[in-house]
């Protein structure tokens, strides 16, 4: 047999983050590549306590097909638990439960755009938003961004650029706070002029949110979607950082209409999220467990984030330049000589360390010589010596 396949994969490319992730079970190897949350801050005990007491309460409906749109009782809650978090107001039926907030973005691919059409991202941008927009032939178009976010002058000349050319792009989307993989926060006045160009052009925000409740320091910044005009934004969220990634669930908050449709495609993913992760969710926000764990999770990862800080300034200074983010899961390097970061990483993974090279991050062949370093999967130990690995890795690569 000899099979033809769809154009709509054309565009896609292997993540090279899964591919590092096969590599990431190599004796000695430390890994900076993944984006995984630490499985210390699992909350183990209590999802044990509360999957019993969901088979024991709610077994005929948690093992049975579930809403399209999601259980009515979970999305409540995570109505709620928005307004605690990020303090804006949404109801039940503006919310989708999603099998993680990935799912989300394909939706939003499919529901806003069609094959072909343009859309505007950060440059560099999330590399799983790339393969979903991808995966519905969409053409990327990147803004830059600065530490202080996307530099919405910019995005005001491109969206000008691209309608003069007929492509008024279908919709923006931007991971505004703690930015995966820069780990920068966009300041609330580029969030108020991005809130006033989607207005004026007409053109869909979507806001992307996984890092937001993970604060190490510095002040909360509004979410777009809770400013003043922000109403209308998209808004995803997810669980997989503040519970467990395996459970699979995200959220996506939408006016009305865009819920309708959301409704379609929903069921012809998979007809409705997994109802069972649902309950559990359920029960470990109406019980509170999340708020703890939230700052727990803030206790662990702020103690890492300031360890591999203080490894690149004791080990890559004059090396390198970096982010250094008040929140999140992501420091952002970039070479000061002129280095392939991907050429670069077998030898570094010979020298037993892994990194995402800046290129599977990009939307136009371009951050070469930047990395991005996670800092919440390793223990503190080994995050400073994986950044001594990357040095040595760097200095082998300029042959010195
Ligand atoms: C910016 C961003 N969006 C979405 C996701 C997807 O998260 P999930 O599908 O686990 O909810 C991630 C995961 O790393 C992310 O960094």
């Amino acid at each position: 047999m000899k099979f033809t396949f769809s154009n709509n994969l054309m565009g896609m490319k292997p993540s090279e983050i899964r591919e590092l992730n096969k590599m990431a079970s190599t004796p000695g190897l430390i890994s900076l590549g993944g984006g995984m949350p630490s499985p210390e801050t699992f909350p183990k005990k209590d999802l044990e306590e509360i999957m019993d007491y969901v088979m024991d309460n709610y077994a005929d409906l948690a093992l049975q097909y579930g809403n399209t749109l999601g259980n009515e009782d979970s999305r409540k809650i995570i109505a709620e638990m928005l307004f605690k978090t990020e303090g804006f107001q949404t109801t039940s039926k503006n919310i989708i439960v999603n099998s993680g907030s990935q799912q989300g973005l394909y939706e939003l691919a499919v529901v806003l755009a069609n094959p072909g059409d343009t859309i505007i991202t950060e440059e560099p941008t999330y590399v799983g938003a790339v393969s979903a927009f991808s995966a519905n032939m969409l053409r990327m178009e990147g803004v830059d961004i600065d530490r202080h976010g996307m530099i919405v002058e910019k995005l005001e000349e491109k969206i000008k650029y691209l309608m003069s050319e007929g492509r008024k792009p279908r919709f923006i989307y931007v991971i505004p706070t703690f930015q995966n993989p820069t780990g920068y926060s966009m300041d609330e006045n580029r969030r108020k002029n991005l809130i006033e160009i989607s207005e004026k052009y007409e053109i869909p925000l979507v806001e992307d949110n996984p890092y937001g409740q993970l604060r190490y320091y510095g002040n909360p910044i509004k979410s777009i979607r809770a400013m003043k005009g922000g109403e209308n934004t998209i808004y995803l969220g997810t669980f997989s950082k503040v519970m467990t990634p395996g459970l699979r669930l995200g959220y996506t908050v939408a006016p009305d209409e865009v819920m309708e449709k959301f409704n379609l495609i929903k069921q012809a993913l998979d007809l409705a999220t997994n109802s069972f992760s649902q309950y559990v969710a359920l029960e470990y926000v109406r019980r509170g467990i999340i708020y703890r764990q939230i700052e727990e999770n803030k206790r662990i990862y702020r103690v890492k984030r300031d360890r591999m800080i203080q490894a690149l300034h004791d080990h890559m200074n004059g090396m390198a330049e970096w982010s250094e983010p008040e929140g999140g899961m992501f420091v952002w390097a970039t070479m000061k000589e002129d280095i392939d970061t991907r050429a670069m990483i077998p030898q570094a993974i010979k020298n037993g360390v892994a990194y995402v090279s800046g290129q599977a991050f990009t939307t136009r062949n371009g951050q070469k010589k930047s990395m991005r370093l996670n800092f919440t999967f390793g223990t503190p130990d080994q995050l400073e010596e994986g950044i001594k690995r990357i040095k040595k890795t760097v200095n082998e690569h300029l042959g010195r």
